[in-house]
């Protein structure tokens, strides 16, 4: 598919941790880390993506401090607005200068629900308000032991694409849902293996320049002894993290991938 041009995506997952005093003290050490350590911003993209309730805190010191970070929601409602009541339109979002959301994380599919058809009616909200949707899919081990690896996923993903444009931006996350806060990392090769079929997926699903163009992070129990070897395999282009996002040094560490050994 020619040659891989995609900037590599570390996303920090904090799910619902930090609250908004917690998350700028949070964003503003990470930025320190990052600062003292010389490392060059342009390398890799940094998304964060903290509770709704910290989203303007965070970009309002991100914008004073010119802090090279995007800033991601962890959802995002299916409708513009009207009664719906608890739910975040797409456009507060932009409006808020966030431009990631996820959508789909195997935590909203289990305790809310969320089926491949709202996956994507909130996949084309978010391109509707101009925000980047980070779809996520990944197996159960159950699925696993009955299906293989990458049935699920894939078949998660074309859903997530329905009437979806060939030319829109989008980023793939794929997380077994057997290796999220488990401690149990899918290996390189495991992660690699279905990162190429949801390749694939994108090229039937959309077309060869969508496939070639739109990074697939590798998420579930992602730390700085591990990201490594997730990078260099050619279907990974980042990571969505999430108990390592929340360790300055742990995910300042992560971002830094490009100066482990052997990379
Ligand atoms: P984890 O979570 O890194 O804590 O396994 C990943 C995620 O749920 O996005």
């Amino acid at each position: 598919m020619g040659v891989n041009t995609r900037t590599p995506l570390i996303a920090g997952n904090w799910k619902m941790n930090l609250d908004h005093l917690q998350a700028v003290a949070f964003v503003q050490k990470l930025h320190w880390t990052l600062k003292e350590a010389k490392h060059e911003d342009d390398s890799v993209e940094v998304a964060v993506f903290p509770p709704f309730t910290d989203l303007r805190s965070v970009q309002t010191l991100i914008d004073a401090d010119k802090i090279p970070f995007a800033l991601g929601a962890q959802d995002v409602s299916a409708h513009d607005s009207g009664a719906y009541t608890g739910e975040i339109s797409g456009s507060f979002l932009s409006q808020l200068d966030a431009r990631y959301v996820i959508i789909g994380h195997s935590e909203r599919r289990e305790y809310h629900s969320e089926t491949d058809e709202i996956v994507n009616a909130k996949v084309k909200a978010a391109l509707k308000h101009g925000l980047t949707p980070v779809i996520c899919v990944g197996e159960t081990a159950d699925d696993l032991e009955r299906f293989g690896a990458s049935a699920v996923p894939a078949e998660q993903l074309k859903g997530a694409l329905a009437g979806v444009s060939a030319s829109a931006d989008i980023v793939v996350a794929y997380e077994p849902v057997w290796a999220i806060g488990s401690g149990q990392a899918a290996t390189p090769q495991q992660a690699q293996d279905v990162c190429a079929v949801l390749r694939g997926v994108l090229a039937s699903a959309l077309n060869d320049d969508a496939a070639a163009r739109t990074r697939i992070l590798y998420g579930g129990s992602v730390k700085a002894a591990n990201i490594a070897g997730f990078m260099r395999e050619p279907d990974v282009d980042g990571a969505l993290v999430g108990g390592a996002s929340l360790v300055v040094d742990e995910f300042a560490s992560i971002i830094r991938f490009q100066k482990h050994v052997g990379v």
